[in-house]
């Protein structure tokens, strides 16, 4: 396992430190570490349960059920593609597979390079627009493997110029 550069460390003990003895810290532990560092390294897990008395199984218990928390670093830009029923059905394996050929980056994973990350999601809410992805935070209502080609190719070409 990779090790932490100090500066994550420091901030995992800051962040425990400042949490420790609040009513429910385990939660607003995590939270503030996935918030600081982008994601729940095993090394938080295991400073969060040595200062709240939990066992780091149960801390990771907590991780695992939470989809907000997640245990490796997520690449500079984030691809959600609804995996809902609705999405499904209308060919939302398609733009999944399409995602993953053009960015190396396999479901709820991140990318070699570290530029994408590919969540599938649950349903999003949105069944009317289905198939929808959600790019960087920008929403693709009837998004087509068109749409997935041009944003990508538009974060390369950013990616590119930086
Ligand atoms: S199934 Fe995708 S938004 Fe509902």
């Amino acid at each position: 396992m990779e090790r932490l550069n100090l500066d994550s460390l420091r901030t995992i003990d800051s962040i425990v430190d400042r949490h420790r003895g609040e009513p429910g810290p385990v939660i607003v532990m995590l939270h503030d570490v996935q918030d600081s560092l982008g994601y729940v390294p095993f090394e938080a897990m295991e400073k969060i349960a040595a200062a709240t008395g939990t066992s780091v199984a149960d801390v990771y218990g907590v991780v695992c059920f939470y989809a907000q928390f997640t245990t490796s670093p997520k690449g500079k830009h984030v691809i959600n593609i609804c995996l809902g029923t609705a999405c499904y059905v209308k060919g939302a394996q398609a733009l999944i597979d399409e995602t993953v050929t053009l960015t190396g980056a396999e479901i709820n994973k991140t990318s070699e390079d570290g530029i994408f990350s590919l969540d599938a999601t649950r349903c999003l809410g949105a069944c009317g627009l289905a198939p929808v992805c959600i790019i960087d935070g920008k929403v693709f209502g009837n998004c087509t493997k068109e749409t997935i080609v041009a944003e990508i190719n538009k974060i390369r070409a950013a990616e590119k110029m930086a």
